[in-house]
């Protein structure tokens, strides 16, 4: 498929868990021939690219994200044969592939990391960052707080640690290593041979350490001189699309990791505004939820990177909970609330990226035991949680903010396991599958589904929307107004209610574009009904 230069701008991205989208051969695990077999429904939402989590080998300790070989098809997904068939089938719909870059480690399965623990000598040995011990103990206190524990690991037979800044199983590559980069990068550019389009870049801040950093140990010296020799000899020569994970960077950094003329990454998520309504940002301890707060951060990162950089539109991904039970209003407006989230995102400048199951507005699971729940984060803290809040509300927290609740099966249809597969499912079903499932959101007149389709179809058709910069014009009491522009175009006013409440706004007058309530006519007096969003171009 021919690129456009900044095709990136262009992309709606629907990210697929493969785990938990569709199992074609009934083992309860989904896999590529599932995913191929549903890139007709990914069409007809208006996708245009989608980003695949994982499905290379592993032991799955994190599902998928504990690589034990870069170029391997896991055998539960299938194998390169089925890969190429789908790169084949997704590129005859014009629909691009980003694959899922996870080089920050790998799994201690890798052969690299079973040579390097073979000793000193072995040539494998630098791939990973090994330290002394310092006073009997871990060369530095990273990780001691967490319930996970320190981030480094003892080695009996060398007398050596070895880092791991994500879980146990994921020692860290040493970057530092020269080798290492050539093997990432030939590795990368093997993947595009192959015909994939782009990344999504794990934990990608991390690769270079700050040693002297108190914490967490990402950011180090040398992350964009590695990122932009990424760029040199694979991204930039395949015009790709590259999304980095980054935690807690404000846009001045973000802009370091994604203006054009740095020639590292093409974009980068920010999640800032998923700790919105956590105590102390600290996923599990839920507080109060701002609308107004939340719509603040937005915008924040709209002016931020206008201009000089470009958003990535997220509300959901594998590792947050629901969108609806966050930030919308999962019982009592869940289709309303599904669509105003919708507007009020994916109308802002940048690319949209929605996650398998949002587009019919899928409200979190129940956990109902802590055998439902498989996750390993939330492995880590439940014996925390249980021996400090009990077992009822350690079961609340994990229904509300597990990674698990946007893990569990995609729902089809509410036929015998929704529809995901013929076998046991590899994880509980959502509870709710019977009710909110693709075949029913499609049927339904007010459904989830068509509103996205709509919306993405004014999207395309809008210049103003696709490049126009923002402006909050209000934001109180539930009303949420902005305005986007563009020289030579009409201007164009989304207009939300983020309430339960019947609100009266002035509303810009024009012409409407989208409505969520079905509204046809702009009347003087006009009252926003519950959750209502319009989008006007006047
Ligand atoms: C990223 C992934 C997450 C994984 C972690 C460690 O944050 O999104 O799922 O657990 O990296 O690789
Ligand atoms: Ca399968």
């Amino acid at each position: 498929m021919e690129k456009m230069k900044d095709w990136y701008k262009d992309a709606v991205v629907y990210q697929i868990y493969p785990r938990s989208f569709c199992d074609s051969n009934g083992d309860g695990i989904g896999d590529i021939r599932g995913i191929i077999s549903k890139l007709d429904y990914l069409k007809e939402l208006g996708v245009n690219t989608v980003w695949i989590s994982p499905c290379y080998q592993s032991p799955n300790g994190d599902n998928g994200y504990d690589i034990s070989d870069f170029q391997a098809i896991g055998p539960e997904y299938g194998d390169l044969e089925d890969f190429k068939v789908l790169v084949e089938e997704m590129h005859k719909r014009g629909i691009r592939l980003l694959m899922d870059l996870v080089v920050n480690h790998t799994s201690e399965e890798h052969i690299w990391f079973q040579e390097a623990l073979k000793g000193k000598d072995n040539p494998y040995r630098d791939y990973y960052i090994w330290r002394d011990p310092v006073n009997d103990g871990p060369p530095n206190k990273w990780g001691m707080g967490d319930p996970g524990g320190s981030n480094w690991i003892y080695d009996e037979a060398s007398g050596q640690y070895y880092l791991h800044l994500g879980y146990r199983m994921q020692p860290d590559l040493n970057w530092d290593n020269p080798k290492v980069r050539d093997e990432i990068a030939n590795m990368i550019n093997w993947w595009f041979d192959l015909g994939v389009d782009g990344f999504r870049c794990d934990v990608i801040n991390l690769i270079s350490k700050d040693f002297d950093a108190p914490e967490g140990g990402g950011n180090g010296p040398n992350l964009h001189k590695y990122l932009h020799e990424l760029h040199e000899r694979c991204f930039g020569p395949h015009n790709a699309m590259t999304v980095g994970e980054v935690w807690d960077l404000e846009p001045e950094e973000s802009l370091m990791l994604t203006a054009p003329e740095r020639e590292e990454l093409t974009l980068a998520f920010q999640f800032e505004h998923m700790r919105v309504g956590r105590v102390d940002a600290k996923r599990f301890f839920i507080g109060e939820f701002d609308p107004h707060k939340f719509v603040e951060m937005l915008a924040k990162w709209q002016h931020g990177l206008n201009g000089k950089g470009w958003n990535a539109l997220c509300f959901e991904n594998h590792d947050q909970p629901r969108s609806l039970n966050r930030f919308g209003s999962p019982q009592k407006y869940r289709r309303e609330s599904a669509k105003l989230l919708a507007t009020l995102l994916y109308c802002m400048q940048g690319t949209p990226f929605i996650y398998q199951g949002q587009e019919l507005g899928t409200i979190n699971p129940v956990f109902h035991s802590l055998y439902e729940s498989v996750d390993c984060e939330a492995n880590n803290i439940e014996r925390y949680l249980v021996e400090n809040f009990g077992m009822e509300d350690t079961l609340r927290r994990f229904s509300f903010d597990s990674r698990d609740c946007a893990r569990v099966p995609m729902a089809w249809d509410d036929s015998y396991n929704g529809g995901f597969t013929e076998g046991k499912p590899w994880i509980k079903l959502n509870d709710f599958y019977a009710d909110i499932n693709a075949k029913n959101e499609l049927a339904a007149k007010d459904g989830v589904y068509a509103f996205y389709k709509e919306l993405f179809s004014v999207r395309a058709s809008k210049k103003t929307l696709l490049r126009g910069e923002f402006e909050l014009l209000k934001n109180e009491g539930g009303a949420v107004i902005y305005r986007r522009y563009l020289e030579g175009e009409k201007d164009i006013y989304v207009v939300l209610n983020y309430s339960d409440n019947k609100i009266k706004c002035d509303i810009p007058k024009g012409e409407i574009i989208l409505s969520s309530y079905n509204r046809t006519k702009l009347a003087p007096k006009l009252k926003l009904e519950p959750w209502e969003a319009l989008v006007i171009e006047a």
